[in-house]
């Protein structure tokens, strides 16, 4: 018996790889973790399309059920399903580990991820420097870590990805993520964030109706973007072919 993690893409029910499908087809139980990111389709349409009953696993079924699904996976073949890629800017590694340690079977199907997706705003990947995360302020009054982030990594870029409560429906949008950053600007005043910043916006990467646009933070704080989910990115040091590319987005 064996527990598969299996990146479900970014996008809709057809996003899933077909060795991905095969393997939810043939399994006993299937899990969707919902918490941690956004498709652009629901629920009903992934079993629709997969054929298969799913399981919604929330961050208390899975942080606390590890256990649990362990346990099945030595019975039954389970199916654990990750938006986008299940080990990009998730905690999966727990289950992943608690498998191994348990001595159960794992398989990981790797899908596209939003820290691959980001590549089509013409940014060199190799050229990020440390991902960051820009959390609500309610829950972090005194937030200063994605700035201190963006700070450090200086000359490379810096994707921020943003905020989500999916069961409370609730996506920070990314003129809240650029108020996050510009009230820390305002208590440290270290110069990293003015209205005139260069900044990427992206709204709902990988599908067929994905935005990217570039501008000063003062027109991207204006700019409609749509439904979720977002990420920003701030550009570092720009090769020209970079610049170029990102004009084709202002
Ligand atoms: C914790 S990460 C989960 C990443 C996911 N496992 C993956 O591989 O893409 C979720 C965050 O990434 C960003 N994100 C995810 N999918 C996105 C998309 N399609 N377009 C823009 N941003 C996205 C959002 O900021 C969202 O809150």
């Amino acid at each position: 018996m064996t527990l598969y993690l299996i990146g479900i893409g970014l996008s809709n029910e057809k996003d899933i790889t077909v060795k991905g499908l095969e393997i939810v087809k043939k399994c006993d139980l299937i899990y969707l973790e919902n918490y941690t990111s956004l498709l652009q389709c629901s629920k009903e349409d992934l079993e629709k399309f997969y054929g298969k009953e799913i399981l919604l696993a929330d961050r208390e079924t899975t942080e606390q059920g590890d256990e649990k699904i362990i346990a099945e996976a030595k019975e039954q073949e389970i199916a654990f399903l990750v938006v986008g890629d299940p080990f990009s800017a998730t905690t999966h590694v727990q289950l992943f580990k608690l498998a191994k340690e348990k001595n159960v079977k794992v398989e990981i199907i790797h899908n596209a991820s939003v820290l691959t997706a980001v590549g089509e705003v013409g940014l060199e990947l190799y050229k990020y420097g440390k991902t960051t995360s820009i959390p609500f302020l309610e829950d972090h009054p005194n937030l200063e870590t994605p700035y201190n982030i963006i700070k450090k990594n200086k000359e490379l870029h810096t994707l921020c990805l943003l905020d989500l409560k999916p069961q409370e429906n609730k996506f920070m949008t990314i003129k809240e993520a650029l108020e996050i950053l510009e009230k820390i600007e305002e208590r440290k005043q270290a110069g990293i964030i003015s209205e005139n910043t260069l900044v990427v916006g992206c709204a709902r990467l990988g599908s067929e109706n994905s935005i990217i646009k570039a501008g000063k933070i003062k027109d991207i704080k204006q700019f409609d973007f749509g439904q979720p989910p977002f990420c920003l990115i701030i550009p570092g040091k720009l090769h020209f072919v970079e610049e170029e590319v990102l004009k084709l987005f202002s």
